[in-house]
């Protein structure tokens, strides 16, 4: 037997449904991110981040399977992410995470590894 992976400890799909959610809840709010999705209904991007983040912690590959390879810096070219927007979508994936109902350790596994996706995906430079 394999040992479970991060996405089945994590409680599988609904986890990463309700952090997904409650992310893009976050993001309708906000008035740096919400502008930078240009559709009116967020339910779209909403779904393509669960599917890549269950793809990503062991779990099933419909995002590869119906999106094809995540390449996610390429995706993001057209966005400007520099600092500001980069810190802002932190803030909403941190509210999103301190509201999953799972253990502290995974968390802090998902937080850390949400810092590191986010600096990758920056493509401005610091102005200072
Ligand atoms: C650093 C700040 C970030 C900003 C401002 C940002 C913004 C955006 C925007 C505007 C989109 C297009 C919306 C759509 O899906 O139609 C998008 C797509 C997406 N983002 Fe981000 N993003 C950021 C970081 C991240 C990170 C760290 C991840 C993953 C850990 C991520 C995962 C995704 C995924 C999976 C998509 C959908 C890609 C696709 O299949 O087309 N994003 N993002």
């Amino acid at each position: 037997m394999s040992e479970p992976s991060f996405y089945e400890r994590a409680g599988g799909s609904v986890t990463f449904r309700e952090l997904a959610k409650s992310f893009y809840q976050e993001v309708s709010k906000n008035d740096v991110l919400r502008p930078m999705y240009p559709e009116q209904d967020l339910a779209g991007a909403q779904e393509r981040l669960a599917l890549f983040l269950e793809q990503y912690w062991g779990g099933p590959t419909t995002y590869s399977d119906t999106r094809g390879h995540p390449r996610l810096r390429m995706r993001h070219a057209p966005f400007h992410i520099g600092t500001l927007e980069h810190d802002q979508w932190l803030a909403c994936m941190h509210k999103a995470v301190i509201n999953l109902e799972i253990a502290e350790e995974l968390r802090e596994e998902l937080w850390t590894y949400f810092q590191y996706a986010a600096h990758s995906m920056k493509n401005q430079p610091d102005l200072i």
